[in-house]
C-alpha cells in the first residue's frame, strides 16, 4: 500500500476526530464496499482490514488463523480477523478506534481474552483443566504466552522461545536447570513441555492428589517421564510402592540437584531413610525399635549404599526385595 493513501487515511481520521460539525468526508473506497456489503451482523471480511492495519495484515496468511479465509468454508463469525475481533463494519463507520472494535485486546480483561480464544479453542484444551490451571487463576491468560500477529516461534505462535518465555516469569527455574546435575533444558535437549502442559492438568493419578504442578499426562495418565525412562515403567512382577504410588519426584528433583541421578538428598540412604524408618528388620513399619538388626545395620557404612544391593530399586520382576 502507497504512503499516499496512509496519509490520506490518517488524514481522514484526523479530520473526522478534530471537526465534529463538518460534514463527514467520503470514506475509503474499500472501506466504503466493505460496509455496504456487510453480511448480517455486521461482519465487513478480512481483506479491507488491509486498508489500514497493513502491517498486521501483511503475515497473516501464514498464520494457522489463516486457513478459515483460505478454505471459505467457516461462518463469518469464525472467520479471518473477525474471527477473533468480531464484526468489523462499525469500526469501519467511525474509521477505526479501539472501543468501536467488539474484541479489542488491549481493552480487554485477561478473562476476557481467555474466553475469546476459547470460544474456539475449547475442545484442544479444556482437556487440561486450562479454566483451573495455576496460570488462569493468576490471571496469565492465552495472550501472555502467544502472540498471533508478532510470534516469534512460527509453530504455536509462541510469543518468544519456549524457554525464554517460561523463565521470563520463573526465574528460579532457570537456576535448577543450571545445576551439575539436571536435564539439559538450557541446552534445548528437551522443553519445559516435555514435562508440563503450560494449559494446566487435572489432578494426578500418582502422588496421591497432591498439587498437579501442571504437570503433564502422558499416555495413559501416567507419568510423563516414563515417555522417556520407558524401563522404568513396568508393570514389575514386585513394584516398589514408592515408584509407583508417590511418584518419581519423592525421590527426584526433576529439574535439577547437586545430587547425583537428580537426588533431592545427598546420599541414597537419607533418601530411603524417609520412610524405610521404622528399626526392626529395617522394614517400613514405624513401630519405634530402634535397634538394628545385625545382619541388615545401616549404622555399619557397608549398608549405607543400600542400591548396591537393592538394585532394581524402580521395581523388580525376580525378587521382592529388589535384590535383582
Ligand atoms: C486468533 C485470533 C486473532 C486473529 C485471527 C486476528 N487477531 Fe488481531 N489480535 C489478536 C490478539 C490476541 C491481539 C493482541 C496482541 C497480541 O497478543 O498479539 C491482536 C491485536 C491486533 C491489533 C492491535 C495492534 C497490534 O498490532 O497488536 C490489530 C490492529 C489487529 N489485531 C488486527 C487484526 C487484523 C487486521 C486481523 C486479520 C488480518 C487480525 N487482527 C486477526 C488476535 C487475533
Ligand atoms: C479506516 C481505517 C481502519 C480500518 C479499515 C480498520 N481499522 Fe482497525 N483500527 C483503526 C484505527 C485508527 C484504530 C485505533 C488504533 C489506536 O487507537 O491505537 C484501530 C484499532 C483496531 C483494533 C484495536 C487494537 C487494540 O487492541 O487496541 C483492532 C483489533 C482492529 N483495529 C481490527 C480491525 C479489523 C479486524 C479490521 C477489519 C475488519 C479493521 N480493524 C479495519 C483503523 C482501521
Ligand atoms: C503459560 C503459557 C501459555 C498459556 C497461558 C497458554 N499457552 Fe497455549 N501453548 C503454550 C506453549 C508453550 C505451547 C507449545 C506446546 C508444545 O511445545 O508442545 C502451546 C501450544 C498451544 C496450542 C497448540 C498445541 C495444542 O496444545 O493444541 C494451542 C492451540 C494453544 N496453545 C492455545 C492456547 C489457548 C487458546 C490459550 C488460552 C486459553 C493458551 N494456549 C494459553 C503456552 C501457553
Ligand atoms: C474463530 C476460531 C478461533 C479463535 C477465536 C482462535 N483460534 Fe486459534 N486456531 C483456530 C484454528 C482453526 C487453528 C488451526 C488449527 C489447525 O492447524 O488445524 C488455530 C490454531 C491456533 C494455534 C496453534 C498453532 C500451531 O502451530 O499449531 C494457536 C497457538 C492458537 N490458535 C492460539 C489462539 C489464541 C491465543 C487465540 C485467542 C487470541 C485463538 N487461537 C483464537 C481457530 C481459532
Ligand atoms: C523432566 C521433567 C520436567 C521439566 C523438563 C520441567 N519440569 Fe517443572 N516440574 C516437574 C515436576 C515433576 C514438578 C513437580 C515437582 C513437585 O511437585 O515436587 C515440576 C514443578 C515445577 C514448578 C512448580 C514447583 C515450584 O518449584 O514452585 C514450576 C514453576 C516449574 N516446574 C516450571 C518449569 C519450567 C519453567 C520448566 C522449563 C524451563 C520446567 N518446569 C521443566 C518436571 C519438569
Ligand atoms: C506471564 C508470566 C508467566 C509465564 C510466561 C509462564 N508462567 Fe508459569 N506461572 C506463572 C504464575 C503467576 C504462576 C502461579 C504462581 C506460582 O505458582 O508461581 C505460575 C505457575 C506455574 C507452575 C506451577 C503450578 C502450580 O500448581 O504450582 C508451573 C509448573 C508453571 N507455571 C510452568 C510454566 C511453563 C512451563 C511456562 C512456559 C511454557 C510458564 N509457566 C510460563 C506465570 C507465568
Ligand atoms: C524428553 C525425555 C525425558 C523426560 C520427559 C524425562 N527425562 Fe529424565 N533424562 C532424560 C535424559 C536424556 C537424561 C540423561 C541426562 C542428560 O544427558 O540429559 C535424563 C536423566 C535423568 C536422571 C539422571 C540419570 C543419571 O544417570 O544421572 C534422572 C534421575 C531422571 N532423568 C529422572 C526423570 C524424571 C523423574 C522425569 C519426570 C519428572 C524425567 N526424568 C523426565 C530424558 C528425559
Ligand atoms: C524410592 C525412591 C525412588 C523413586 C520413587 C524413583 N527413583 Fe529413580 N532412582 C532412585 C535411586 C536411589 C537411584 C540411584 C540408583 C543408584 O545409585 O544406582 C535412581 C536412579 C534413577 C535413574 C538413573 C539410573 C537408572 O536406573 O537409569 C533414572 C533415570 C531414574 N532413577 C528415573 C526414575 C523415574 C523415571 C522414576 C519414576 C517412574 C523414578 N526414578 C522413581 C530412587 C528412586
Ligand atoms: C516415599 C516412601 C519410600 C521411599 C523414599 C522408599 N521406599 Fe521402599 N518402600 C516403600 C513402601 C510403601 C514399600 C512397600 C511396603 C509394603 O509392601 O509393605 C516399600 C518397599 C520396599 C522394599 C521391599 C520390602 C518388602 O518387605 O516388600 C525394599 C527392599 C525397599 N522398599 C527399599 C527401599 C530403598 C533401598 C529405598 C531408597 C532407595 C526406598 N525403599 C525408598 C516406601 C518407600
Ligand atoms: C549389603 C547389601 C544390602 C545393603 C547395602 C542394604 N540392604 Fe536392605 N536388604 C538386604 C538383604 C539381603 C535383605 C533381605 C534379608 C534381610 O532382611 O537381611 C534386605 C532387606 C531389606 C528390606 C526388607 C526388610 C523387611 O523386613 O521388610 C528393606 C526395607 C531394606 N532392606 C532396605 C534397605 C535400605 C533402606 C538400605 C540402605 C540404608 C539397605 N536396605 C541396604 C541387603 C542389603
Amino acid at each position: 500500500m502507497g504512503v499516499w493513501k496512509l496519509s490520506v487515511i490518517v488524514c481522514l481520521i484526523t479530520t473526522s476526530r478534530l471537526a465534529g460539525q463538518i460534514p463527514q468526508p467520503a470514506l475509503p473506497r474499500p472501506v466504503s464496499d466493505a460496509i455496504s456489503s456487510a453480511r448480517p451482523g455486521g461482519f465487513v471480511g478480512s481483506s479491507v482490514c488491509r486498508t489500514c492495519h497493513p502491517d498486521v495484515f501483511q503475515g497473516f496468511f501464514r498464520n494457522p488463523h489463516y486457513k478459515s479465509v483460505a478454505s471459505g468454508k467457516e461462518t463469518p463469525e469464525k472467520t479471518g480477523c473477525e474471527g477473533c475481533h468480531g464484526p468489523g463494519q462499525k469500526h469501519l463507520e467511525a474509521l477505526g478506534g479501539k472501543a468501536t472494535i467488539p474484541a479489542a485486546f488491549s481493552l480487554m480483561t485477561p478473562r476476557q481474552a481467555l474466553d475469546n480464544c476459547l470460544g474456539c479453542h475449547g475442545k484442544d484444551v479444556t482437556r487440561s483443566d486450562i479454566r483451573h490451571s495455576a496460570h488462569s487463576q493468576s490471571e496469565v491468560a492465552c495472550n501472555s504466552c502467544h502472540s498471533v500477529h508478532r510470534a516469534a516461534t512460527p509453530k504455536f505462535l509462541l510469543a518468544k522461545r519456549q524457554t525464554d518465555l517460561c523463565y521470563g516469569c520463573h526465574q528460579n527455574v532457570r537456576s535448577q536447570f543450571s545445576m551439575p546435575f539436571k536435564h539439559r533444558v538450557n541446552e534445548g535437549f528437551m522443553n519445559c513441555t516435555d514435562c508440563h502442559n503450560p494449559h494446566g492438568s487435572p489432578s494426578a493419578t500418582w502422588r496421591m492428589g497432591l498439587r498437579p504442578r501442571m504437570v503433564a499426562h502422558a499416555l495413559g495418565n501416567e507419568e510423563p517421564c516414563l515417555k522417556c525412562h520407558s524401563d522404568k515403567r513396568g508393570p514389575f512382577a514386585y513394584e516398589h510402592a514408592a515408584v509407583r504410588v508417590d511418584g518419581c519426584e519423592v525421590c527426584h528433583s526433576p529439574h535439577g540437584a547437586t545430587n547425583a541421578k537428580l537426588l533431592r538428598r545427598t546420599t541414597v540412604f537419607t533418601t530411603c531413610l524417609e520412610c524405610h524408618n521404622g528399626a526392626e528388620g529395617f522394614g517400613r513399619q514405624a513401630d519405634g525399635i530402634t535397634s538394628q538388626s545385625p545382619s541388615h545395620d545401616m549404622r555399619s557404612p557397608r549398608y549405607q549404599n543400600c542400591t548396591t544391593c537393592h538394585v532394581r530399586i524402580h521395581g523388580s520382576n525376580a525378587d521382592r526385595l529388589f535384590l535383582r
